[in-house]
Parts: C-alpha cells; structure tokens; sequence
C-alpha cells in the first residue's frame, strides 16, 4: 500500500500582537475591531499558543498545509506584512494553501495589501491569463494524489458583521472544476472560511443553500473551513455520496474548553478513484500547554 498523503489544516491564527494603528487607520471599522482586541481577544488569541501548534504541525512533516484564512484582525497593511512572515516560517508558496477570512477583508482596502503580501499562496498551478490578476478564486492545486480548491469568502462588511459571501460566478468555476475532476484518480478538497452550512445571520455564509446545491450535484470529498473556531464535523447530502465538512478551532486560541482550545487537523489521504481513505486526527493544546492528539477517526462516505 502506498503512502498517505498528508495534508495538515490550520485556521484563525489571528497574529498576534496587533501593531500600533495610525489615527487616520482607525477611522473606519477597524475601530471597534482594535477596541475589542484590547479589551479582550488579545487575551483569546496568543502567540505562544499559535507556536506551540505550529511546532507540533512541523514535527509531523506534512506533505501540505491548508490554512483557511483570518490570519490577521483589523487589516492593518503591517499586520499583511506579518502574516506574511509568519506563512514562510510554515513553508514556501508550493507547500502552503491560504484562502482568507472576514478578518483578512476587514475594511474594502485590505485586498491591495493581501494580494501583495499572499499572492503566491493564493494561485493555483496555472496561471490566470491576465497577468495582472493576483488572487484569483477559485483557484486549483495538485498535489500529489489530492486536488486543493482555494476559494474565498471574504467580503468587507459593516461593524459587528462577519459574514461571507461566494457570489454567482465563484460557485459556478467552483462546480466546474470540481466536476472536471470528478473521473480523475484525485482527492478533491475545498478550502473555504465560512462554513457552507446554517449559522447565525451575523456571521453566515450568505449563499450557503446555493454553494450546497452546487456541492451535491457535483461532489467533494472534504470540505474544510475556519470561521466557527471550534472542532466540527457535519455531512452534506450530495447526489453520489455524501461529503464531511470539517472545522478546527482557531490555532492561536489560549486553551479555555476542548472543544475550542488551539488545534490542527492532519488528514491522511490514501486508496484511489472510488475507494478513497481518509483518516482524521486532530492535534492541539492540552490544559498544561503540551500539544497532544485529541481525536481520531476514519471518514466514509
Ligand atoms: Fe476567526
Ligand atoms: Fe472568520
């Protein structure tokens, strides 16, 4: 039997510490964002638990690494440049996969400092034929046995709303390559921020039933997402198999309940076309600050 494939998942870093705004750079929802950061998330989200996640990450020598975005808090242009540091110190463009988050689209001008900063964790293989386009979704990875689609939901939004949005065309060029992909011998995985899946209005993938529809019809074999900052798994009914959904807590996040202290998913990808494995682990932080395997289980679809 040959290898598995590993890809590891990790989301919500939310780097810390937050560089000091410009006045001018507050003037905007960034705003109530720094105020809640200081009064509490900075507690919430913690570098030294972030380290301690990415260390274990490092020990177990993934083939790849999917992060499924809020990297950053406010948008600050300075907060781009030090996410971007911190993504080298996981690998090179070729070895990481990075879609962003609501926090990643914080105000309407955080795209120019993104896609200056993640571009190349952010492209697929092929270029797109505009060589002036950078950040492009969805975009579409091979690696190995297993194909990465990179999508995004994140859309600028008003105080207190963190809501995503895919839009008509995404989910279109979404279902086609995944249906392009369907009879050949690759593992298809979307990476997404917002879960497909009901959730609060305020916080919502705004056309989750229609990203749905379109994942039934054509199909998935994983779905992996941030956003809730909390382990779960739910299923999605699709018209030749059912597809997991699964979410991991935010990997910075101070060990507070289980369910939601900093972790990582190592998901190892093995058989072929029509008789796929997949087995889950779930690693993080422990009370004590030592990171351990939470869980483990097999998917069948
Ligand atoms: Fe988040
Ligand atoms: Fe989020």
């Amino acid at each position: 039997m040959s290898k598995p494939f590993v890809l590891a998942h990790l989301s919500d870093p939310h780097l810390g510490p937050l560089p000091r705004p410009g006045v001018r750079e507050l003037v905007s929802k960034r705003l109530f964002g720094y105020i809640n950061w200081r009064r509490s998330r900075r507690r919430l989200h913690r570098r030294d638990a972030l380290d301690a996640v990415t260390r274990d990450l490092h020990g177990r020598q993934p083939d790849h690494v999917a992060i499924t975005g809020d990297l950053v808090n406010i948008a600050l242009p300075a907060e781009f440049v030090h996410a971007r540091r911190w993504l080298e110190t996981l690998g090179g463009p070729a070895d990481v996969s990075v879609v962003p988050g609501n926090h990643d689209a914080y105000v309407a001008a955080a795209g120019i400092h993104r896609d200056q900063q993640w571009s190349p964790y952010m492209a697929g293989d092929v270029p797109v034929d505009d060589p002036n386009s950078v950040g492009t979704f969805p975009y579409l990875r091979r690696r190995g046995s297993v194909a990465l689609i990179g999508v995004s939901t994140a859309i600028a939004t008003p105080p207190f709303i963190a809501t995503g949005k895919l839009g008509e065309h995404q989910i279109a060029c979404i279902a086609k390559m995944l249906d392009d992909l369907r009879t050949e011998n690759v593992f298809r995985v979307v990476m997404i921020h917002h879960p497909p899946l009901p959730s609060a209005r305020h916080k919502c993938l705004i056309d989750a039933v229609a990203f749905q529809r379109a994942l039934a019809a054509v199909g998935a074999e994983l779905v992996i997402h941030g956003h809730d900052h909390v382990h779960s798994l739910v299923w999605i009914a699709g018209n030749s198999g059912r597809i997991p959904v699964i979410g991991v807590p935010s990997a910075s996040a101070v060990a507070t309940t289980k369910q939601r202290a900093g972790a990582y998913n190592l998901y190892f990808i093995g058989g072929s076309l029509g008789a796929w494995t997949c087995e889950v682990v779930s690693r993080g932080l422990r009370p004590s600050g030592a990171v351990a395997e939470l869980n483990r289980f097999a998917l069948s679809w």
